[in-house]
């Protein structure tokens, strides 16, 4: 068994653990970009006490490299606890989360989300530098 074995995907559209990755196809070389991951955005995952999404990673693997660099770590820490008892907080952390980034090379981002109940998720998307 290898933890890339328990990394899941499907169709981000149908699938709603699927994190999905909004960037530009193509940036220029050294310019700041924006990288927007969600979990949910067609169809919505829970945000409660009991179900909720705890983290989002990013990484960049340049073409023709062999290990990913981390771009962020996301971990979302309010889900409605509180001393009344679970979904009786004030705060909940949507698992969304931008990313400002500048990139040399061209190459594949990748995401993977944590849901707290059903496991590691992951997705990616090439990216074009010119
Ligand atoms: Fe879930």
């Amino acid at each position: 068994m290898k933890l890339g074995d328990l990394l899941q995907t499907q169709d981000w559209k149908k699938e709603k653990h699927v994190p999905v990755i909004d960037a530009p196809d193509s940036v220029k070389s050294g310019e700041t970009f924006d990288i927007t991951v969600s979990v949910g955005k067609e169809v919505s995952h829970p945000n409660t006490t009991e179900h909720h999404i705890r983290f989002i990673q990013i990484y960049f693997l340049p073409e023709g490299g062999k290990h990913a660099y981390q771009l962020a770590n996301v971990e979302f820490s309010a889900h409605g606890e509180s001393t009344e008892g679970a979904n009786e907080g004030p705060a909940y952390t949507h698992h969304a989360a931008t990313i400002s980034v500048q990139l040399k090379k061209p190459g594949t981002l990748l995401a993977m989300s944590l849901c707290n109940i059903h496991g590691l998720w992951e997705n990616s998307r090439e990216i074009k530098v010119a």
